[in-house]
């Protein structure tokens, strides 16, 4: 099995892909000062298998577009979805998120949780920014440091993986820079690390070894995956996801 499916069949079965929680969505929700009532087309960009498209599809009154390019985490989703009877609001969309086939000006929320990394924080929100109304919402997670001095082996670890890790200031910089009004920014907490994500993740590497045999790509995976638990663990007072979210600016 090659290692994206290995990737896949190691994260599927869990709530999140990435550090988050219910609640840091909600907060995130309250900080955009969406309004409840109005309906509002929503795409979640990076959704995995939607932990953050469960949340916003209970708490707004939202037609939301989940964005994968893995197909079987869309599947999961559609399978929650109908179980939450939440089906009618959350369609799932097979694309990249570099080459999102929206119309100009037609979202007024773009949410991405944990997933902008991928291209990058600075490139996706120049790039996404066209997809929004005039004043739509932008709310995405971003790696971020949370002091200015830190250990010289942390800073060269991030500094190797994604080098655009940067202080929240840097990234409220940017935001402004690509047109948006900053609304509101926070760091997630140790326990949408460590409950919501490597916890989950850890309770699921003894079957997944089962499952494959004890082969050596599945024990490379999951050797990888606690190396940076334990990284996370020694340093977790220094790096963190941010929450960021900003108002679109007229041009
Ligand atoms: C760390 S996971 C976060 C998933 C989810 N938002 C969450 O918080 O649980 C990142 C997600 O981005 C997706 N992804 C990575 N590169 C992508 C791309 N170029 N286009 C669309 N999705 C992508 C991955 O498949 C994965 O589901």
């Amino acid at each position: 099995m090659d290692q994206l499916k290995l990737l896949v069949d190691l994260h599927i079965k869990g709530q999140r892909q990435g550090p988050g929680g219910r609640d840091a969505t909600r907060r995130a929700i309250d900080l955009a000062g969406l309004n409840k009532k109005q309906r509002l087309k929503i795409a979640d960009i990076g959704c995995g298998t939607g932990a953050a498209s469960l949340i916003l599809a209970q708490s707004l009154n939202a037609e939301i577009c989940a964005v994968d390019f893995l197909q079987d985490f869309l599947d999961e989703l559609d399978t929650q979805a109908v179980k939450l009877g939440l089906a009618d609001r959350i369609k799932t969309l097979l694309a990249s998120m570099e080459a999102l086939p929206f119309q100009d000006a037609s979202l007024e929320v773009i949410w991405s949780e944990g997933a902008i990394y991928n291209i990058g924080f600075e490139n996706g929100v120049r790039y996404w920014r066209k997809f929004l109304k005039p004043g739509g919402i932008l709310a995405v997670s971003e790696l971020t440091w949370l002091t200015r001095n830190r250990p010289d082996a942390l800073t060269r670890h991030w500094g190797r993986e994604y080098p655009e890790v940067g202080l929240p200031s840097q990234k409220i910089g940017q935001l402004e820079t690509h047109g948006y009004e900053v609304l509101g920014y926070f760091p997630l907490s140790p326990d949408c690390w460590r409950d919501n994500y490597y916890g989950p993740m850890q309770g699921r590497f003894a079957n997944f070894l089962d499952k494959h045999g004890h082969s050596s790509e599945a024990m490379a995976l999951v050797s990888a995956e606690q190396t940076e638990i334990d990284l996370y663990e020694k340093y977790s007072s220094f790096v963190s996801y941010g929450f960021y979210v900003a108002r679109k600016l007229p041009d």
